[in-house]
């Protein structure tokens, strides 16, 4: 127990609409090892940015954390159930920046528009590592450039629309490491950049952890990201956990027919064409889920009388994966791999 730095346990986050209740997070579950890098892998609408939100218990209403845990390990000796805090109280707050830092999805949401860089980044850091102005500044240039910018001082006098996209990605980055975190969640960091940003993003998240040490909640929609990044993945639909492996479980010894789906659908570089593959139908209606497995309107294995209310299955070691057909259809998704 004692290398767990975060565990969430039977996690249900609901949003509470007039037009009914959407259960965004579902009874989700996980561990987060200190140093290491957990994936969170699925596609839009599948819960992974409520998830994350949830872990800093900073849902917004109509939604809510309705049950389940959020268990924080920063000292092993008394962990702290961070959903059970008040959302707005002081502990949190500590913990939000200075333990658990953010890099979000939107990049518009941690960087203020009436705010320099400077003033935000300094800002954050005297309150959390209670240093002076002076080291702060210092602190804030030595990011700045650590994360790949050119001229920090004078970007610290700069507004976020002066930045381009990839600029603004950094800038978050360093803001997210200014205070030391020992969890960095990062939600899609890449997807507002161009490819070759992406990469020096991650090479640069990468070269971060191993410096500072710190775990990765890294979030993404893409499962050829998580390849390079994680070292083990959950993979989410629709609110809840279908797989959950180490990577190379994941992609050589794949269980869940949703897993294959996403996997089919990396541009491959190794063919002439480049097989980008979209996943059959569409993500359903959050007001609206299929009854039985939630996967079924999409899969290519369904069987009407056996696909019907899959618990999460341990089919070997660390390998858990929801569906009642997995020991039928794993050889042949296997086979159809290997045939490519
Ligand atoms: N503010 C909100 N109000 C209502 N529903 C929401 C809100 N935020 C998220 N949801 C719902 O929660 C579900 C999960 O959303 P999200 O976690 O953002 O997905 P992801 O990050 O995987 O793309 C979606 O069905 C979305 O419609
Ligand atoms: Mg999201």
């Amino acid at each position: 127990m004692s290398d767990v730095l975060l565990e969430v346990k039977d996690l249900h986050v609901n949003f509470f609409l007039t037009e009914g209740i959407v259960r965004a997070v579902n009874g989700v579950n996980f561990r987060i090892e200190r140093g290491k890098t957990l994936g969170v892998v699925g596609e839009s609408g599948c819960g992974k940015s409520v998830t994350a939100r949830a872990i800093l218990n900073m849902v917004r209403p109509p939604g809510r954390i309705v049950s389940g845990e959020v268990n924080y390990y920063g000292d092993p000796k008394s962990p702290i159930d961070l959903a059970r805090l008040d959302p707005g109280g002081k502990r949190i707050r500590q913990i939000r920046w200075g333990e658990i830092a953010m890099i979000f999805q939107e990049p518009m949401t941690s960087l203020s528009p009436v705010h320099t860089i400077g003033n935000q980044m300094i800002e954050t850091i005297c309150l959390h590592l209670h240093v002076s102005k002076r080291e702060a500044a210092q602190r804030a240039v030595d990011l700045l450039s650590r994360v790949g910018l050119a001229q920090p001082e004078r970007l610290l006098n700069r507004y976020r629309h002066e930045l381009s996209g990839g600029m603004r990605q950094r800038v978050m980055i360093a803001m997210a490491l200014s205070c030391n975190p020992k969890l960095l969640i990062a939600d899609e960091p890449t997807t507002a950049v161009d490819v070759t940003t992406q990469a020096q993003i991650l090479n640069l998240m990468r070269d971060l952890q191993q410096e500072f040490g710190m775990a990765i909640l890294f979030i993404t929609h893409a499962l050829g990201v998580i390849a390079e990044m994680a070292d083990d993945v959950v993979v989410m639909y629709l609110g809840e956990e279908v797989e959950v492996a180490d990577v190379d479980t994941l992609y050589y010894n794949t269980g869940h027919p949703y897993t294959q789906a996403l996997l089919r659908s990396i541009p491959r570089h190794d063919t002439k064409l480049s097989r980008l593959e979209a996943i059959e139908g569409n993500v359903p209606d959050p007001l609206n889920m299929p009854e039985g497995c939630k996967f079924h309107p999409r899969c290519l294995h369904y069987v009407p009388e056996r696909c019907i209310d899959p618990a999460l299955e341990k089919i070997s070691g660390q390998h858990w994966v929801r569906c009642t057909r997995v020991h039928e259809i794993k050889p042949q998704l296997l086979q159809t791999e290997h045939a490519e």
